[in-house]
């Protein structure tokens, strides 16, 4: 969910609705604010669907109000609906909140409310925040927003962060987080709070990061003042410069945001590359750890979900084969409740998009009390992840919108890579000559990319396989079987086909008795040390009736000769490969989306930056 609060001089609900546009990839299945006017009445307008809707209804509505709260929802209790849409208030309708997170304690606390007479009208954990905070502000904090806000965050469990306006109180807003994020800023046009920073770049170039249990008290006068969990004024509270220029985040003539995220992949690797490989090697401060310490890494746990788990199953190949290092790659989700088997020279690397995700956040905090270092992959600068890991790289790839990764999936590889290469150099396992033999070749990433979007039209053609299809599978060896299953997750996420990506050797285990003539099998097999065992698995798919879409090096006859359709990737070497065949996979996803009329940057159920565990 993204949360935004305004108050100041302006009228608010321009800023609302254009904060939660900038939100909207955090969740979009209702939106909506509340807007207090001068005259002490809170209207609010909320509705299920989009923020363009919302933001129709806001125009009939015609609200007035220099200070308002809004909210864009990714659903967690209570199914998507006007009624589940925040803003909530409280009984009398003075009071608005709106809240990112999940209330574990919410029954209990309904139950208790209703017995002292509050009526709920939501299915939502969140409204309880809304008559909390009215006993809060009716008891014995009456007159402070902040004590209130403070005695009703004492009362939850779980995650949050909170965004409250009070009728009694016109021109202020009261602020709290709790494990989900928030910032607030300071601005000519007026105070702010906000999820992220998205939505404030326009606005500003510093934002204020608050810590859990941070109350900021936003007032008409564009003030913010900080207070910690006990109440005390937090003097020096953390800034953090927003170095995103607005614009990056606009469509600037892309008919989508994935199609100018897939663009912007080699301007974003070469970013990432540049002034990297140094006189003694890999230049990568960020780890903040000597040569001596990263020698004594015996282990490595990499946590991660979604498309950042596919980077990790890439990290761990690269790592495994130069430095030598054992590594095991997790799901975040799993990992928090399986057993750990940490050493005392264990490293943690977790790898986030967003630097919000809650389950790698919390797998990170498990490492980190159990001993271990944290290292962070991340895009988002002075996000969680970021604050709390002993040392983080940012992938510097801009911001990316469409929920379905593209430019972070492949700049993730390339910092994967870039660690990996520090580790052989560190560990002995490779020289410098070696390492840069690698850095040359992933230096040529970016234009071996541009060549396959030269080739789209390839993509293009195979549409058709998948268009109708109700399921596909997805083969591949090695780095490959990751190429496949990044591959299926984009065609699932945002063609909805159900594509199921398996290790090629595997199929004949129980996937082969899926095909039959017109099966669509898509098999990633680049020229590398498992080619042909591959051409086996496609050889085995093609006897029972499949139609074959393969992703090839040039040049590979064998391949042609076997495929329907070929989808070519220039000559790389086998550990970069997956960082340019994958573009193809993300191309032919969209294809085949656009072709079933589907909106591809916001697929139905998903959000960008999952912040509930
Ligand atoms: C969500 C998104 C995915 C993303 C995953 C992990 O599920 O829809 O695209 O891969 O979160 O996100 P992170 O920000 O941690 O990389």
């Amino acid at each position: 969910c993204g949360i935004i609060a305004y108050t100041g001089a302006n009228q608010a609900v321009a800023h609302l609705l254009d904060g939660l546009q900038a939100l909207e990839y955090r969740g979009y299945d209702s939106a909506g604010v509340a807007v207090l006017s001068d005259s002490g009445n809170i209207h609010v307008v909320k509705c299920k669907g989009r923020v363009a809707t919302l933001r129709e209804r806001c125009q009939a509505a015609n609200l007035v109000g220099t200070c308002g709260i809004g909210h864009t929802r990714w659903a967690t209790h209570g199914a998507p609906s006007d009624r589940n849409s925040h803003p909530h208030t409280d009984c009398s309708g003075r009071i608005a909140i709106v809240h990112n997170g999940i209330i574990e304690n919410f029954e209990e606390l309904r139950q208790t409310l209703r017995l002292s007479g509050h009526e709920f009208r939501s299915d939502t954990d969140s409204e309880v925040i809304a008559h909390l905070f009215e006993e809060a502000w009716r008891g014995p904090a009456h007159g402070s927003l902040v004590d209130a806000l403070r005695n009703t965050a004492a009362r939850l469990e779980g995650s949050w962060s909170i965004a409250v306006e009070c009728a009694d109180a016109p021109g202020q807003v009261v602020v709290t987080r709790h494990g989900s994020p928030l910032v607030v800023a300071s601005t000519a046009e007026g105070a702010f709070a906000a999820s992220d920073v998205m939505p404030l770049a326009a606005v500003t170039s510093h934002v204020t990061q608050l810590d859990d249990g941070d109350v900021a008290l936003l007032s008409r006068d564009g003030s913010v003042e900080v207070f910690d969990a006990a109440g005390e004024p937090v003097r020096q509270p953390k800034t953090l410069d927003v170095d995103w220029d607005a614009s990056a985040a606009t469509l600037g003539g892309y008919s989508d945001f994935m199609s100018k995220e897939i663009a912007e992949q080699p301007e974003a690797i070469e970013r990432l590359l540049k002034g990297r490989l140094g006189e003694h090697g890999i230049e990568m401060d960020e780890l903040d750890m000597t040569d001596e310490d990263l020698a004594r890494i015996d282990r490595i746990y990499i946590v991660a979900c979604g498309t950042s788990y596919h980077v990790g199953l890439i990290a761990k190949t690269m790592i495994e084969h130069w430095a030598k290092v054992f590594v095991s790659v997790e799901y975040a989700s799993e990992f928090n409740y399986s057993d750990v088997l940490v050493t005392d020279h264990t490293l943690c690397v977790i790898v986030t998009q967003s630097g919000e995700t809650a389950d790698t956040l919390s797998a990170a905090r498990r490492l980190k009390g159990m001993g271990c270092k944290v290292f962070a992959i991340t895009n988002v600068l002075g996000s969680s992840a970021a604050r709390e890991s002993d040392g983080t790289l940012y992938i510097q790839a801009g911001p990316e919108v469409a929920v379905a990764s593209t430019k972070a999936y492949t700049a993730q590889m390339v910092a994967g890579a870039l660690l990996a290469l520090r580790l052989a150099l560190a560990c002995g396992q490779m020289t410098r000559a070696e390492v840069e033999k690698v850095f040359r070749e992933l230096e040529k990433v970016p234009d071996a990319i541009r060549e396959v979007f030269r080739r789209s039209w390839q993509d293009k053609q195979a549409v058709p396989l998948f268009r109708d299809a109700q399921s596909a599978l997805y083969l591949g060896r090695g780095t490959s079987s990751t190429t496949a299953y990044e591959g299926a997750l984009k065609m699932k996420e945002i063609a909805y086909v159900h594509a199921e990506a398996y290790p090629a050797g595997e199929m004949k285990h129980g996937p082969i008795a899926l095909i039959q003539p017109g099966f669509p099998v898509l098999a990633v097999v680049p020229a590398d040390h498992v080619h042909d065992k591959t051409v086996s698995n496609i050889m085995e798919s093609k006897a029972r009736g499949a139609r074959i879409v393969a992703v090839a090096t040039d040049g590979d006859e064998q391949v042609a000769n076997l495929a329907d359709h070929v989808l070519w990737v220039p000559q790389m070497d086998e550990y970069v490969v997956p960082i340019v065949a994958v573009v193809h996979l993300q191309m032919l996803a969209r294809y085949v989306a656009l072709a079933k009329g589907l909106d591809v940057d916001k697929p139905r159920n998903l959000a960008k930056s999952v912040t509930v565990e």
